[in-house]
């Protein structure tokens, strides 16, 4: 009986029929980072920075961190500036994107997390994570992308989470808002392909990261969803969008989450349960504001209690 043979030429007409990856070397880009004084935020613009970025434009609330940031960066070698944009704000972030000129890769980094359940759920919180994780991407986006696509060069990151492919408990708010962060992407991935254009849209999602912004959860299966380690997942993404890649769940696992969808909902969601998807929030405090503490009066407090 003869052999089986590979069909080259079938698999060969099969990659050829795939699109092709747009790659967008930073080395002489300009990066603009949302939400990018802190967590993967601060540490893609430094890795932009030591990629050869030509510019580094860093917004966040918090504007002495992002000029703290924007000031490392130029160490790096980068023209950086820092700006203080609420990323809520869509007149706000219209303007700042004029004044911060041509962008290569725009990165909606910005995001917060109540980590409420759904009856303790503020309507302030819900709306804000809306605002932030979801919306927000749309008025960074519509700025910047008629000056990528009359470029025909650029790429849009939309850093969503594991949490944009399957719900979790005490994330209502947080997983309803990395879901529409990942239909964002892909939809406008679809619409630029369909434009034959060259920009790309790259949605990432991650498991947690050890930032602080979700300190207190725990992984049941560390061995296959580990915590991520913050410096890899910003070297992560900064090598998706060199590689023009659309799509990066991390670690690889989240990535099985689309084949197990297949699976009948009740196994798929008692999978969920086995693997203690749903138990990881129980712990969680996320990042609690930096207080200083006094150090107590020796002459109040002895060791034991008692006044001295
Ligand atoms: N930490 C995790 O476990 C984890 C996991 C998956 C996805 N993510 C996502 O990664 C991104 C970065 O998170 P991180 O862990 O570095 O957190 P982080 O809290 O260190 O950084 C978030 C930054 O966003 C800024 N920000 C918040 N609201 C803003 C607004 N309205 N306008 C401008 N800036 C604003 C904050 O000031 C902060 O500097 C977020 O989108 C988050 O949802 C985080």
């Amino acid at each position: 009986m003869p052999r089986s043979r590979t069909p080259r030429p079938a698999l060969r007409a099969l990659a050829g029929a795939l699109p092709r990856r747009r790659r967008l070397p930073l080395r002489g880009s300009t990066v603009l980072i949302t939400g990018g004084a802190s967590g993967i935020g601060r540490l893609m613009a430094l890795g932009a920075a030591r990629r050869g970025a030509a510019r580094v434009v860093v917004w966040d609330l918090d504007l002495s961190a992002a000029e703290a940031v924007a000031a490392e960066a130029r160490a790096l070698g980068a023209e950086a500036v820092a700006e203080r944009v609420d990323v809520t704000d869509a007149a706000a972030v219209e303007a700042a994107a004029a004044r911060a000129g041509a962008v290569d890769v725009a990165v909606n980094n910005a995001g917060v997390v109540t980590g409420a359940r759904l009856e303790d759920a503020t309507e302030e919180g819900i709306r804000r994570t809306f605002d932030v994780n979801a919306l927000a991407p749309y008025w960074l986006t519509r700025a910047v992308l008629p000056g990528m696509k009359a470029r025909d060069r650029g790429a849009v990151v939309v850093i969503a989470s594991a949490a944009g492919l399957v719900g979790v408990a005490r994330q209502t708010d947080y997983s309803a808002t990395k879901h529409a962060a990942v239909g964002f992407a892909e939809s406008l991935s679809a619409e630029l392909r369909k434009d034959g254009s060259a920009v790309t849209a790259l949605a990432v999602c991650p498991f947690y990261i050890d930032t602080g912004m979700f300190d207190g959860v725990r992984s049941r299966i560390p061995w296959l969803l580990p915590v991520l380690r913050q410096e890899e997942v910003a070297e992560q993404v900064l090598d998706a969008v060199e590689a023009g890649r659309t799509r990066l769940p991390l670690p690889r696992a989240v990535g099985l989450l689309a084949p197990l969808r297949a699976l009948p909902t009740p196994v798929f969601d008692r999978a969920m349960d086995l693997m203690g998807v749903n138990d990881t929030m129980d712990g969680f405090t996320g990042r609690r504001p930096a207080v200083d503490v006094p150090a107590p009066d020796p002459r109040v407090f002895a060791p034991d209690g008692a006044a001295r």
